[in-house]
């Protein structure tokens, strides 16, 4: 039997997968020195040469996240424990190729060091680009939060409903959500500006008139894609738009924007602790992680 670690980031999450497993959970310490430096220190007594997961989400303050993972990591092989590692919201992971000559691909970075801090396998929860993920050099397996989201819907008594994303790349999150509702999926297509960030979108020419649109995408951080989105939406007449993602990073004051621009809900996971959990990981993971012991 593996034993799971739930890293400082994870700690909630981590006990819940190793739960739902009825694996054992490798005690952790950890404290912040004061001049905000990590200490991290697994208590392997008993667990000796075992094989572990490690769970430490890499969310904000998101450098501090990932180096408490290496420090784990690193640990764990020092230990000659054997170990893969569930990053359920993997930082880094949008730069996924070089856009603008000379960007460091910041998802390849991330991987690597992992890589060399002796994490054999890796588990994230709707990665940002699969493709990306499948070049990063560590082998890696990306589970889906969609199926479980598409379930919380099928309580809200949705009205000829339509799930849409805001761009084309998360298309399969909408299809996958549509799937579980037995309903059409469509995509938005987006346009950022690589140098202000700017979004702009454009309609796929689906009817939003008088249907209850649930907006799906991997994550929400300064809430432009879905801002513009649900204005496009609104123009048409819909019903009710719900607005639903795996990874709510919502940064200050984002959350109140989408409610007042029409939001009926916003709906997140608990990839990482956040306000608008309403949707669990544990139990997807988990089946991931059985299934590959
Ligand atoms: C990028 O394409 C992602 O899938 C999200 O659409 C994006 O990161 C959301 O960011 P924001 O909320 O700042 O528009």
């Amino acid at each position: 039997m593996k034993g799971i670690i739930a890293g400082p980031a994870s700690s909630e999450l981590g006990a819940k997968i190793a739960s739902a497993l009825g694996w054992r959970l490798i005690p952790l310490e950890f404290k912040a020195f004061p001049d905000g430096e990590s200490y991290i220190r697994i208590d392997w007594e008993g667990f000796e040469g075992s094989d572990v997961v490690l769970i430490q989400s890499t969310h904000p303050p998101q450098d501090r996240h990932l180096m408490q993972l290496f420090l784990m990591a690193d640990a764990a092989k020092d230990a000659g424990m054997s170990i893969e590692a569930v990053v359920p919201y993997l930082a880094y992971s949008r730069q996924d190729k070089m856009f603008r000559a000379g960007e460091a691909v910041s998802v390849k970075t991330v991987c690597k060091l992992m890589r060399c801090s002796g994490i054999g396998k890796l588990f994230v929860v709707d990665v940002h680009s699969e493709e990306a993920l499948a070049r990063s050099g560590i082998p890696a397996r990306n589970i889906t939060a969609m199926l479980s989201i598409g379930r919380y819907f099928l309580g809200k008594g949705l009205k000829d409903p339509i799930v849409v994303s805001p761009d084309e790349g998360a298309k399969r999150h909408a299809e996958r959500v549509a799937g579980i509702l037995g309903c059409e999926a469509s995509s938005f297509r987006k346009e950022r500006d690589r140098i202000t960030g700017e979004v702009s979108v454009t309609p796929s020419g689906a009817r939003f008139s008088r249907r209850d649109v649930v907006l799906v995408d991997d994550m929400i951080s300064t809430g432009g894609s879905m801002l513009k989105a649900m204005a496009a939406i609104k123009a048409e007449g819909p019903n009710r738009i719900f607005v639903a993602c795996t990874h709510p990073l919502l940064g200050e004051g984002v959350g109140r924007m989408l409610l007042e621009a029409g939001a009926e809900e916003i709906v997140g996971t608990d990839s990482f602790p956040n306000p608008f959990e309403k949707v669990s990981v544990a139990d997807p993971i988990a089946e991931a992680l059985r299934s590959s012991a």
